[in-house]
């Protein structure tokens, strides 16, 4: 499902009142919430709107479980670092336990960093389906989402629940959850927003699959939903009217 917003702003305080929704779900039917966050620009004023009043007291934070879709290989203090982001913009502020805090650790090498993060996975679902309850992702102008960039080989990933990633025009490792976690979640929400991301957009929404250039049309939950909130100027280029 597709929902068109007039700005950023709006779109936000939409996305921020889907995290809400979820999270009371969740903790209502299962004891927890369990949230992917998405790195990149987008979605951190949702995340501020999430850490002031009224959203923060609607949050049963003592159940919330924070993950990472994907990091690039930096130190968590780095600017680029998505941890780094979210923990100014929303974890900083608001009362969720330390140890339900989850980043993927800035280790010796990447592959080093990704094995180690899918043993947390595999150490938080236990026996458990690997099904997060909501996984937040964005959109890059090349299609790309997560760390699953074109062309890459983990995009043909199926056994790995996460994968290193080397990323040439950086010049940067990162590290990613690979397109069949991702797709076991129960909701998957891509936000997306500003005249840049409007051709990419048509064409992962409304072009032909091709997804070895545009990785974002991987991301098809195999059970959940999959939400596309994206605001007026996102959406400028597309033929059908969400
Ligand atoms: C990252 C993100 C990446 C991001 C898109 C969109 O670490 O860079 O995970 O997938 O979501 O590149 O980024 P913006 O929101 O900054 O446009």
């Amino acid at each position: 499902m597709t929902w068109v917003y007039a700005d950023l702003e709006a779109l936000s305080h939409a996305a921020a009142g889907i995290w809400v929704q979820q999270a009371r779900q969740a903790v209502h039917a299962r004891g927890r919430f369990s949230v992917v966050l998405s790195g990149g620009h987008t979605p951190q004023r949702m995340y501020e709107l999430l850490a002031q009043s009224p959203l923060r007291d609607r949050v049963p934070w003592a159940q919330v479980h924070v993950f990472w879709g994907d990091e690039r290989c930096v130190p968590s203090d780095d600017s680029r670092s998505n941890e780094h982001m979210a923990r100014q913009a929303l974890l900083n502020l608001v009362p969720i336990p330390p140890g339900q805090v989850h980043p993927i650790q800035y280790a010796r090498s990447a592959q080093e960093a990704a094995e180690q993060y899918e043993v947390v996975l595999r150490t938080f679902f236990k026996d458990l389906e690997p099904r997060f309850d909501l996984v937040l992702l964005g959109l890059g102008e090349n299609g790309h989402t997560a760390s699953l960039f074109p062309e890459a080989s983990v995009l043909d990933e199926q056994e790995h629940w996460v994968a290193e990633v080397y990323v040439a025009e950086q010049d940067l490792y990162r590290v990613t959850l690979t397109p069949p976690l991702i797709n076991q979640a129960m909701l998957v929400a891509f936000l997306v927003a500003g005249t840049a991301k409007a051709p990419v957009l048509r064409k992962v929404l409304e072009g032909p699959f091709d997804p070895h250039h545009l990785p974002a049309q991987l991301i098809r939950p195999t059970h959940g939903d999959l939400y596309w909130l994206i605001d007026q100027e996102a959406g400028s280029l597309m033929r059908q009217r969400a």
